[in-house]
């Protein structure tokens, strides 16, 4: 037979047995981490002084009732939130079991509440950008059948700017439908060969126009000739895309967009031979604080400016997921008012 410290060893979450008396009898590894290494003999209020818990340790006590609370913990510098459950024990003549006591047991739901938390943001956030363009639309279209009906030039001018609303509810739902194939096809690798020089190429030429109506000259430099890598290409073409635009959007008034693309014999993250990617601006940069969160799903530095050049908030979200699906790295680095670099570094074949 194991004794009863064998067991909750054996258990995969913290787990405390109380005695009748409220003392606490054993602990295992797992419960020692979190609350404490001497936590055996002494009160268990006193270790975890919680007012719900002690209520559901009562009713496991005296009523025999088992009972699951959510409470937050604090361990060391972080606090997690829990779900402790209260089971009564059964009096069991033949074990070294405290007859009368009851067995606690500590489940961290933090990530799950976190999860949770980022869905509900991400609903909420969708909701609100698509709500925006959609307010618009309706009310010109009251509009148009009200107090422009008999006004040619004011309904061009109205058509134009729902024609643009419109633009931008189609350009957010399209960007969802990536990101979420991205994100659903994370853990797939991809399998085709892809010439990296011919999806940067891609890129430059379909925003070669838009560049030049912003005044910006787009330069390619580095390695030139075929180069190879494992990936998808058109979520390949996308990342450049994404990021030749941005810097176009956002650094254009430096004039000009570089990228350059380096091969690496080795990459000492990726333990082996890569390439790498610059897209560089000379704009205003990015002040530092913002640096970390740049890549979170509808993070903007200024909402009002990235609205007014049709952004949707997930672009680099996508660049990250796309990166990440490569097995390869996406760094950020900017200076205000010295302009900014976006380097992604993808394995080679
Ligand atoms: N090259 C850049 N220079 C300055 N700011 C940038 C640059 N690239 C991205 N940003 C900032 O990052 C934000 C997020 O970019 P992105 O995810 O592509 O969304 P969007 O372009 O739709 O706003 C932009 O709104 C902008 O504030
Ligand atoms: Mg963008």
């Amino acid at each position: 037979m194991p004794t009863t410290t064998n067991l909750l060893q054996a258990l995969p979450l913290p787990v405390l047995l109380v005695n009748a008396q409220e003392r606490i009898v054993a602990a295992n590894d797992g419960a020692k981490a979190l609350l404490g290494g001497e936590i055996v003999g002494r009160s268990f209020v006193t270790v975890l002084r919680q007012p719900a818990l002690t209520a559901a340790l009562d009713a496991a006590l005296r009523e025999g009732r088992g009972d699951r609370v959510r409470v937050r913990i604090a361990s060391g510098a972080r606090e997690m939130v829990a779900m402790v459950s209260a089971s009564p024990l059964e009096p069991a003549p033949d074990a070294d079991l405290p007859q009368g006591g009851a067995l606690i047991a500590i489940e961290d739901i933090t990530a799950t509440e976190e999860a949770e938390a980022m869905r509900r943001d991400f609903v909420a956030n969708v909701s609100h950008e698509l709500r925006t363009p959609l307010t618009a639309l309706m009310g010109f279209i009251e509009t148009l059948r009200g107090a422009a009906k008999d006004d040619p030039v004011a309904r061009d001018r109205f058509l134009s700017i729902m024609e643009r609303e419109a633009g931008r509810m189609n350009r957010l739902v399209g960007d969802l439908l990536s990101l979420s194939r991205v994100e659903s096809e994370e853990r797939r690798r991809p399998t085709k060969t892809v010439d990296l020089t011919a999806a940067i190429r891609g890129a430059l030429q379909t925003l070669q126009a838009t560049a030049e109506a912003q005044g910006v000259t787009l330069i390619r430099e580095g390695e030139a000739g075929t180069l190879r890598v494992i990936g998808d290409p058109d979520q390949l073409t996308q990342v450049f895309s994404n990021l030749v635009e941005n810097a176009i959007k956002y650094g254009g008034s430096g004039g000009e967009v570089r990228v350059t693309v380096t091969r690496l014999e080795h990459e000492p993250v990726l333990r082996g031979p890569a390439l790498r990617i610059e897209v560089a601006d000379k704009g205003e940069g990015i002040e530092a604080m913002h640096l970390p969160r740049l890549t979170e799903r509808f993070y903007r530095v200024d909402t009002h400016r990235s609205r007014e050049q049709g952004g949707t908030g997930l672009g680099l979200a996508i660049v990250k997921h796309i990166v990440a699906r490569h097995r390869g790295r996406l760094k950020v680095e900017s200076e205000k008012g010295k302009g900014s670099r976006f380097t992604v570094i993808l394995p080679e074949r």
